[in-house]
């Protein structure tokens, strides 16, 4: 083997960089920078969902609500006592070939969402006792965990025919964060309180099924055979998301997640495989008219309300030391010190303190002293919502 002294190698690389220095061409510009969001948002995207959640960024959307196939298995005709035939859920749609394809199609579909949901996003599934245990099996496998299972009981249900069983007046939501141990969520506890009259609002939750002018008729027949009420999704989206979240539906069917998330002024995607049901869900999402901002605040809770200390931006990382304020009508600058005071014109005080010596009179800081375009106040508000969009894992265990 040949050695080069070391003095004689560090010449040769330092002659050869100069040569390559010589040689390379100067560094392209950068690109320009990838749009801020590239989701479909606001969007029905008319494919198969399992294609569609592929092409979705990872942790891209707030909530999924999902209303899966449920794998009826129906064999016979359901006939009335009267012999008139019952308009069932007899779709293509619905139709699989055994459990285990049920099974995997739904391990595809849950796995995908896991994946586009945010890390302090949750997932509601409706199901009625026919998938729903099996969903809930494969939610759990994957590591989803689950808050509550929640009722929808409803009010006018079908009768049971044949006097064979019960009748069968109940679906199941299941209510699921990413993982035990994720620690931030959407749950807009007073405001569900608010909304139950004060009374904490349980997970039974009885609502009359979709019927009379809510129902979407085309010719004269059922648009869709398991359109969901619009009154099941305002608890949904009004429980577990904030206004202007992403709401991702990967079986829309007509639309009624789209419309409630309109309404409340949130962002939707939905995903649905037949051509005709996106056409109702676009014709029905057009004519809502969405809630004026101003009437889509809810209820705050106590932790929410808490008051919240300068210094907690900083040791949360809102705001970083060394960081710059500026005041109201831009001619002071302040330093976020260590400790979470300001430091202004040679001398350190709170927030209050450095705000009133600038002013010379008692002036409020969260207003008085901006960062990135708006005052401290805004870094404060996100802070609150961050810090309380979780409630603690009661039952968990
Ligand atoms: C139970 S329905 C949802 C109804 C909806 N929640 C509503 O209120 O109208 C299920 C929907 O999923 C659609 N679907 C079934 N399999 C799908 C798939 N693999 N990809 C996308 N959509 C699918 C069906 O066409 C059907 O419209």
């Amino acid at each position: 083997m040949r050695h080069v002294s070391e003095t004689k190698r560090k010449r040769t690389v330092a002659e050869g960089s100069v040569i390559l220095n010589a040689i390379v061409p100067p560094a392209p510009e950068p690109l320009p920078p990838m749009p801020a969001n590239p989701l479909p948002l606001d969007q029905i995207i008319h494919a198969d969902c399992l294609t569609a959640l592929k092409a979705l960024p990872d942790q891209s959307v707030d909530l999924i609500f999902a209303d899966p196939p449920y794998n009826l298995q129906l064999r016979d005709t359901l006939v009335r006592p009267n012999q008139t035939v019952v308009d069932a859920v007899d779709d293509a749609w619905d139709k699989f070939d055994d459990f285990a394809a049920y099974d995997a199609f739904t391990r595809a579909w849950l796995g995908e969402c896991r994946r586009v949901l945010k890390n302090d996003g949750t997932i509601w599934v409706i199901g009625s006792y026919h998938n729903i245990y099996r969903v809930g099996a494969v939610l759990m496998d994957l590591g989803y965990w689950i808050l509550n299972d929640v009722l929808f009981a409803k009010t006018n249900p079908m009768p049971n025919f044949r006097g064979a069983r019960f009748t069968n007046a109940t679906e199941t939501m299941i209510w699921a964060k990413k993982s035990r141990e994720q620690k931030r969520y959407t749950f807009n506890y007073q405001a569900m309180k608010a909304f139950n009259d004060d009374k904490q609002m349980t997970n039974v939750w009885s609502l009359p099924i979709c019927s009379g002018p809510e129902r979407i008729k085309v010719d004269g027949k059922k648009a869709h055979s398991t359109q969901k009420p619009e009154a099941l999704l305002y608890r949904v989206v009004l429980a577990s998301s904030n206004p202007g979240d992403v709401i991702l539906d990967p079986f829309f069917g007509s639309g009624t997640t789209g419309a409630v998330a309109k309404k409340l002024g949130r962002h939707f995607i939905g995903i649905e495989r037949e051509a005709r049901y996106v056409e109702v869900a676009r014709a029905r999402i057009d004519v809502v008219t969405p809630a004026p901002p101003g009437a889509l605040a809810v209820a705050q809770s106590r932790r929410q309300a808490e008051r919240v200390k300068f210094s907690a931006l900083v040791e949360n990382g809102y705001l970083s030391p060394g960081d710059g304020l500026i005041s109201t009508d831009g001619t002071h600058a302040a330093m976020v010190m260590a400790d979470g005071r300001l430091s202004v014109d040679g001398m350190t005080g709170s927030l209050h303190q450095a705000a009133t010596h600038v002013t010379g009179r008692p002036t409020n800081g969260w207003d008085f002293w901006h960062y990135g375009g708006a005052p401290v106040d805004a870094l404060r508000e996100r802070y609150r919502r961050d810090s309380t969009s979780s409630t603690p894992t009661d039952g968990d265990a």
